[in-house]
């Protein structure tokens, strides 16, 4: 168990089990990929430790950049997302792949997928660690999903409560 400021979070996803899942998410990259250089963007702060990993296993030649976006305020989404900031590569006809850590509401992704759509890249795809159920999004708007997880909060491997917790090598929900 990990306390973090007024919270109590139980373990909930070993750093093993994400290992092996990132794994699978790296090999379908690969194949579906083969003989392509496609450019994968990361989303920072909490994808930092899910593109590491993911990206240790791509075997494709390929271009790797990092964008930042603030969206969530604490322990919920306020849904107002601040600007895109840190694309330096041109993605006009690029093969783009979004690294994202968790799709929560839904509207993060969305606001990146239509932002990228608008400068013309050739195609764009999202691999996304995690995903709650609430985002309503649909296979065909994510291609590669690792965890199907609970409405729940959860903290480690990358993500944060409240700037705390990204250093955790497991994934921790938080208890009730
Ligand atoms: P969305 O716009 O509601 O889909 O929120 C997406 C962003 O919110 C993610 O990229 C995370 O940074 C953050 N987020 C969503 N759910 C959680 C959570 O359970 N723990 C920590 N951060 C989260």
């Amino acid at each position: 168990m990990v306390v973090i400021k007024d919270k109590t979070f139980e373990k909930f996803i070993s750093y093993e089990e994400i290992l092996t899942k990132v794994s699978t998410l790296a090999h379908k990259i690969n194949s579906d990929y083969k003989g392509q250089k496609p450019l994968f963007i990361s989303v920072l702060n909490g994808s930092f430790m899910f593109a590491a990993d993911l990206l240790k296993e791509i075997g494709l030649d390929c271009e790797i950049s990092f964008v930042k976006v603030a969206s969530y305020d604490k322990m919920e989404s306020t849904g107002n997302i601040k600007q895109l900031i840190g694309l330096n590569e041109n993605i006009f006809n690029r093969d783009v792949i979004i690294i994202e850590d968790i799709i929560d509401t839904g509207r993060t992704i969305s606001k990146i997928l239509e932002e990228f759509q608008s400068l013309g890249a050739k195609s764009i795809e999202v691999v996304a660690l995690f995903q709650k159920p609430k985002s309503g999004l649909v296979r065909e708007e994510l291609k590669y999903v690792g965890f199907e997880l609970p409405d729940a909060f959860v903290l480690g491997y990358g993500l944060d409560y409240d700037g705390l917790g990204r250093n955790l090598k497991d994934l921790y929900k938080l208890k009730n």
